[in-house]
């Protein structure tokens, strides 16, 4: 009977320390992939010199807001929406497609017909950070509602802006990728020779030609203002 109960007792006190380091071990890898999530989130030789960072804000914009304003919506407390949003208006039923539909439209390596599909890896990276307790930390997201257009403002609107009002924009919303030494991953635009309504275009994504197999974010009208758009032209038709 006693030797039955130290049996039993052993197991039990086996299957305890087996159980508790698995658990151990899953947190540690979870960890892991937090910190990798990160660091693809700011990749900064990725293929196409793009990252997430420089379209989406990985921190509270609304408190602690930096020196841009990101053609993309923040993904502070984003990680766990019940639908989310694509950058032609289009909506996605995970979060695992909303990362990989943006990974691969400006990211990963261009192959012949656009950008190669990512690695499972990196999703599920990126995931563990958008849904970390850092990031997300409220556990639940409301979806969100850009407010993309086609309609650019008329011609005549087109010519009155400010190009002085237009180099506050300029900095806040296209030198993350237009740095004008052309460091960037987007062309420098000094000089650029584009009219009004083609810089106009580039920024709602009307037209998508793309170069070396990129097409620019549209800028949707709760990022960027009718205002602010006319001013920004008006600037960058002088470089
Ligand atoms: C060139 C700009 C750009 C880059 C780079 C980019 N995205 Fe996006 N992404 C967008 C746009 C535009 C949308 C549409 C919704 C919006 O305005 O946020 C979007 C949507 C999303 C959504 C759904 C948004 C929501 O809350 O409903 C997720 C998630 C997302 N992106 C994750 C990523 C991750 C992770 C990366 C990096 C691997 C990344 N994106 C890189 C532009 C970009
Ligand atoms: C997330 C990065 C990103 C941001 C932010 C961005 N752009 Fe772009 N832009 C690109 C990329 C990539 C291209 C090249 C692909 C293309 O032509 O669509 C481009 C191309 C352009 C072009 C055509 C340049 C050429 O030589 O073909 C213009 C004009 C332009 N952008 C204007 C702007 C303006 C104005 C802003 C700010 C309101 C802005 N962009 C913000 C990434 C960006």
């Amino acid at each position: 009977m006693r030797n039955l109960l130290v049996v039993v007792m052993f197991l039990a006190g086996i299957s305890l320390l087996v159980g508790t380091t698995i658990l151990a071990q899953g947190s540690r890898s979870r960890e892991r992939d937090i910190q990798e999530g990160k660091m693809l989130f700011h990749w900064k030789d990725s293929p196409t010199g793009i990252a997430c960072i420089h379209c989406h804000a990985d921190f509270n914009e609304k408190k602690e807001p930096d020196a841009h304003v990101r053609p993309a919506h923040p993904l502070f407390n984003g990680g766990f929406r019940a639908e989310w949003q694509s950058w032609d208006g289009r909506k996605i039923t995970t979060l695992d497609l909303a990362i990989s539909t943006c990974m691969q439209r400006w990211i990963t390596e261009r192959g012949e017909d656009g950008g190669k599909t990512p690695a499972k890896h990196q999703i599920r990276q990126l995931k563990a950070y958008l849904k970390s307790d850092k990031l997300s930390p409220e556990k639940k997201s409301k979806p969100i509602e850009p407010n993309f257009t086609k309609k650019l403002p008329r011609e005549s609107a087109l010519r009155v802006g400010d190009p002085k009002l237009g180099s506050t924009v300029f900095r806040k919303s296209c030198i993350i990728c237009h740095a004008t030494d052309g460091s960037g991953p987007a062309p420098s635009l000094l000089r650029n020779g584009y009219s009004r309504y083609q810089i106009a275009k580039k920024i709602r994504e009307i037209d998508n030609p793309g170069l070396n197999g990129l097409v620019m974010p549209p800028f949707p009208m709760d990022r960027l203002s009718d205002r602010q758009l006319i001013n920004v032209v008006a600037f960058v038709y002088q470089m």
